[in-house]
């Protein structure tokens, strides 16, 4: 079907509705007990029958969609298909590593393929659209949701964006494996104050142009079918009424025609924060800005039509909403093939393939972050190991705080990986202390397993559910009684690797000082075990890098490499500088920290042309050499900084990303471009103006002045 046979079916939809028909495409119920917010539960299945419901979330499995979907085609006066949407956040029943981990592959073919292949499962379970991907950039560890970003970096977060709607969409929406991508949540949740959950954001308007906006626009760039307004207000106005930028940005500027989709009860929600008197002003707001669906709320069903009496609301806005919304459906296929019959069928060989993705991907995402004395890799079987701690062996963690239609039982814990990989080594596990509490009775005993061991593999940090949505921690340091187990096992002063599991940079620099070898595992999903199995053995020679700055303490957040400069630099000589009394200012591990069992060395940073004009693009180049034993993979990172501009630029912002494959003892050139518009600044009206001057270009493995190459360019006038 051409796009104007479905503008004239709409148009003949719509003149068909009634008043709560019309509505009832702009309502999205739950067909479960509400999983991320507070409970309503509804009939959806009489709601469905009365023309009262246009979309559902939180429900898979094809047989019981099929027969929804047969209650909407059949039993409903218009026949007018749901779509359903779901969190496949980071995969689907096949799991991969939490988006901030696998941002550290910086690795846009990994990020679409993995984001293709949940789209497939999903599809195949029935879905037609997922709340992903979570595009806010987080530049503060408390906040539990950073585990659902990709760091502090708007570059990156954009690039990830592109690739992650590329992913779910495919080519063509309609085609039965592609689902439509939600971005979200816009804009600003990333810097909820105090990194403490559903809190309030006050950022500049620059920096929320800066840092928090530009992967959204990426994804809109990218096609995003639809996007989800953040719970969070913005300097006062909560994002779900935010007619600013819901209609005067995103629809007008950015000509965004895709639909928007409320957070979870997130209409209703506008009465807590202060802006509405009951859910009829609460649905005239959301509406007003363009919120074409409210999830759970029921705002809409209950208040619109009293709106639109009292003259808050006209019919022209609701229909409005309802065309994009049939628009999506249209889209979708879904008027042609409501039940996706075509879906393809996960067979096991073809999730056999998904789960070789999840390994990849689960190895690509680990950051080696310290590896003293080269601990690292254990290449000969120990004869005897003691994995100890409370994430040893427990298969369902490694799911992540998201976990999709995942399954533990389906998941490899790190003990199970490690048996897999030494077929012949004894291994023994303990979790000597639980994850949180206060129980140190089984220290001694793990402290025994350790002694006798030839290799210790200690496995610390938090639960799944103590990051993500609602898992915001003030003191986000290991839990419980690690730190004594930590403390004693480590102290023994046996060969010992640490596996730390978190959605978040973990503060305990007490654990770097102790531990030889430490590595970032995150939650790597169903292959976790075996990919760790394969970085600790060597196997698989480390390349992922931290996609977030990690600091020492808390007292340090918000601490990200792109900081202004300060009229007062740090001398620690001078008392009046810019420092902490008790505390240094430079984190434990800078962004794009993350190291290799090889060693890459940098040289001969070339770029050209000398001048560059608007339009123009500059070639950059510089010679790469493998100088260790081991074949690996180097990210190259391109910064850049505007040392004199209208306003104070960053010390050093991340405008690209190359990766170079070299055998020992191997050199080669790594090639990166950059658009000289790229280089704009936002001017006082925040309209990108290039600004004559000179450029500064480095180039290197992280966001460290030290580890950087340098060269300049100028900007023609
Ligand atoms: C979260 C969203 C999610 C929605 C539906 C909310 O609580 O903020 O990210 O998509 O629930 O599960």
């Amino acid at each position: 079907m051409t796009r104007t046979d479905h503008a004239a079916r709409i148009e003949s939809l719509l003149g068909a509705m009634t008043l709560d028909e019309k509505i009832g495409q702009l309502n999205m119920l739950t067909a479960d007990l509400a999983v991320t917010g507070p409970g309503m539960p509804a009939d959806y299945m009489a709601e469905l029958k009365k023309g009262r419901l246009g979309s559902m979330l939180n429900l898979f499995g094809a047989p019981l969609m099929r027969q929804v979907q047969k209650a909407a085609v059949e039993e409903t006066r218009l026949g007018i298909p749901l779509f359903f949407g779901f969190d496949v956040v980071h995969g689907h029943r096949t799991v991969f590593p939490i988006p901030l981990a696998e941002a550290g592959a910086f690795d846009p073919a990994l990020w679409e393929k993995t984001a293709r292949i949940a789209a497939v499962e999903a599809a195949a379970d029935g879905l037609t659209l997922t709340f992903a991907p979570m595009l806010d950039v987080s530049r503060d560890p408390r906040w539990g949701r950073i585990s659902e970003s990709a760091g502090e970096d708007p570059w990156l977060t954009a690039r990830l964006a592109e690739a992650k709607v590329r992913g779910f969409q495919g080519a063509d929406l309609a085609a039965a494996d592609a689902v439509a991508a939600t971005a979200k949540h816009f804009a600003g949740y990333g810097a909820v104050m105090a990194g403490r959950e559903y809190a309030q954001v006050d950022v500049s308007e620059r920096t929320f142009h800066e840092v928090y906006l530009p992967p959204f626009r990426a994804a809109v760039g990218a096609g995003t079918a639809a996007i989800m307004p953040a719970f969070n207000d913005l300097a006062g106005i909560p994002l779900t009424a935010h007619r600013g930028l819901l209609r005067d940005l995103l629809r007008q500027r950015w000509g965004f025609e895709g639909v928007l989709i409320s957070d979870y009860n997130a209409i209703a929600e506008l009465i807590a924060h202060g802006v509405a008197a009951d859910l009829v002003e609460a649905a005239a707001l959301a509406l007003k800005a363009g919120v074409d669906i409210d999830m759970m709320a029921t705002a809409y069903t209950c208040g619109l039509p009293a709106a639109l009496e009292r003259g808050l609301v006209a019919m022209a806005d609701i229909d409005a909403c309802v065309r994009r919304v049939l628009a999506l459906k249209a889209a979708l296929g879904l008027f042609d093939d409501p039940y996706r019959m075509k879906a393809p069928a996960m067979t096991p060989e073809r999730m056999a393939e998904h789960r070789a993705v999840a390994r990849e991907a689960a190895r690509r995402s680990i950051v080696l972050l310290q590896n003293r004395n080269d601990r690292l890799p254990v290449a000969a079987p120990p004869p005897r190991v003691a994995v100890l701690g409370p994430l040893a062996d427990v298969a369902d963690e490694m799911l992540g705080p998201w976990s999709g239609a995942g399954r533990g039982e389906e998941m490899v814990s790190y003990a199970a990986g490690l048996r897999a990989a030494w077929p012949a080594s004894r291994i023994d596990v303990a979790k000597g202390v639980e994850a949180e509490g206060g129980d140190a009775g089984g220290i001694a005993p793990a402290l025994d397993l350790a002694r006798a061991a030839d290799l210790v593999v200690l496995c610390l940090g938090e639960l799944r559910f103590m990051s993500g949505e609602a898992g915001s921690r003030a003191k986000p340091g290991l839990p419980g009684l690690q730190p004594e187990l930590a403390r004693a096992v480590l102290d023994l002063g046996k060969p010992a690797v640490v596996l730390l599991s978190s959605g978040r940079p973990l503060m305990a620099p007490w654990l770097f000082e102790r531990a030889e070898a430490v590595l970032a595992c995150w939650y790597l999903g169903s292959e976790a075990g075996h990919a760790v199995a394969d970085v600790v053995t060597g196997r698989w020679n480390p390349s992922a890098r931290l996609a977030v700055t990690w600091p020492v303490d808390a007292g340090q957040i918000p601490i990200f490499y792109a900081r202004l400069p300060t009229g007062r630099p740090l001398d620690p000589a001078f008392r009046y500088s810019s420092k902490y009394l008790d505390m240094p200012n430079e984190p434990l591990f800078p962004f794009g920290h993350g190291l290799s069992y090889t060693r890459f060395a940098y040289s001969n940073l070339r770029v050209s042309p000398a001048t560059l004009r608007a339009g123009g693009a500059l070639a950059i180049e510089v010679d790469v050499a493998n100088a260790g034993a081991m074949a690996g993979e180097e990210t190259v990172l391109l910064f850049v900084r505007d040392p004199v501009a209208s306003v104070s630029r960053p010390v050093l912002e991340l405008k690209g990303v190359a990766k170079a494959f070299l055998r020992p003892g191997e050199t080669r050139t790594v090639r990166l471009s950059l658009a000289c518009d790229a280089l704009a600044v936002l001017d006082g009206a925040l309209a990108p103006r290039l600004e004559p001057g000179t450029i500064e270009i480095f180039v290197g493995p992280a966001a460290r002045a030290d580890a950087l190459l340098e060269a300049a360019v100028a900007i023609a006038a």
